[in-house]
């Protein structure tokens, strides 16, 4: 469990961004026009496999992070914005990719953050067909968006996919987009998530039939165990539904993944790759499972009526955050080429484990900078004053 009261120290926070700002600066210059995924002994170019191809907006997203802060902060105005704009564009024909189930990922962290500063109208238009193309992925029979793997399978992965079809629906006044999108995270609550707030990584669907069949797993422990990233994907999708639709079924799901997450990870906050894993594997944490939760907490928090409970949600966030600058970046190690230590791809796999990964490094800077921005508000408000 989660301890919980600490300070919110933002003088490492602070730190901690300009060390990941300099960090994807010194990769830049190393490997341009690289767009990576995991390291192996801390570096990022290898022979290794992808897998599947969903983190290419994660590169670009960080970019478009210290943009603001640079433009906030009256510093390096058009630095990181050309290199953002040159390394979002050329994703632009993957707001057709039907091969993936990750267009959200790929384009809520770049044109969507490239839109707020320009409101161009055609950085919608990729946005609005990003959004279509997921919703090609709807299975009528199970009412599910299917996984990349196949038509018969739902990851709870998606649920941080839906956010964009929810855009797209909102900016085309599209009510089927919209439908979909609500039915597809209707089925996740049915079919993935469990009464106690765990989490399922895949369900099986008849295609015949539509009927669900069981749940299973890729990259956690067991069908029946709960995989942290899984579990921090859920608690931040969820909301983001909630945000979209102030359907209150949604606010209800992404707390209880939040409930389970907060009670069953370690008191610094950093969970174990899988809660269910045997002990000894158990030791395996995944740094990006914290750094997904804790960002999807700081968004949870500001959407609940409830104060003291939205104090308790962003104490935690504020403690995983302090947990991972203290004890888990590269900063002192100058031969690691990420910013987070202890991520976690696909142990099944043997695919990123004890590494730096792109969604690690990606919601540890989102985190950060909301933390930097709302942060001391966020206390002041669940306190009451
Ligand atoms: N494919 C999403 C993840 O590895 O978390």
């Amino acid at each position: 469990m989660i301890q919980f009261g600490p300070e919110f120290d933002r003088a490492l926070l602070e730190e901690t961004l300009k060390f990941a700002e300099n960090q994807v600066g010194l990769f830049l210059d190393k490997y341009p026009g690289f767009y990576p995924i995991y390291t192996m002994d801390g570096k990022w170019k290898h022979e290794g496999p992808a897998w599947t191809h969903w983190c290419d907006g994660f590169l670009p997203g960080m970019m478009w992070i210290f943009h603001r802060r640079n433009l906030e902060n009256g510093t390096g105005k058009r630095y990181w914005m050309d290199r953002a704009i040159e390394y979002s564009r050329a994703l632009e024909p993957r707001q057709f990719d039907r091969e993936v189930h990750d267009l959200g990922f790929i384009f809520l962290s770049t044109h969507y953050r490239w839109y707020q500063f320009t409101r161009e109208p055609r950085l919608n238009e990729v946005l609005i067909q990003a959004g279509r193309t997921m919703a090609q992925r709807f299975m009528e029979k199970g009412q599910y968006l299917c996984s990349f793997v196949s038509p018969d399978s739902i990851f709870i992965d998606i649920m941080m996919n839906v956010a964009v079809i929810f855009y797209a629906a909102r900016e085309s006044n599209d009510r089927r987009l919209r439908d979909i999108a609500i039915r597809h995270a209707l089925t996740t609550r049915r079919h993935l998530v469990r009464g106690d707030g765990s989490t399922a990584h895949e369900g099986i669907f008849s295609l015949e039939t539509g009927e669900f069949l069981h749940q299973s797993t890729h990259q956690g422990y067991r069908s029946d165990s709960c995989w942290s990233r899984g579990l921090a994907w859920a608690l931040y999708g969820f909301n983001s539904c909630y945000e979209y639709t102030r359907d209150p079924r949604f606010l209800e799901t992404a707390q209880r993944c939040a409930d389970y997450f907060l009670t069953h990870t370690n008191p610094d906050g950093i969970p174990a790759w899988d809660f269910q894993a045997p002990e000894e594997s158990r030791k395996l944490l995944d740094t990006s499972a914290a750094a997904i939760a804790a960002s999807g907490l700081l968004r949870l928090c500001r959407a609940l009526p409830d104060p003291i409970k939205g104090l308790y949600y962003y104490s935690t966030a504020i403690r995983i955050l302090n947990s991972l600058c203290a004890k888990h970046t590269a900063i002192n190690d100058p031969k690691w080429e990420g910013i987070l230590k202890g991520g976690v791809y696909h142990v099944q796999k043997n695919l990123g484990v004890n590494e730096s990964v792109m969604w690690g490094e990606y919601f540890f800077c989102e985190a950060l900078d909301n933390a930097l921005r709302h942060g001391a508000s966020q206390a002041r408000k669940s306190n009451g004053k």
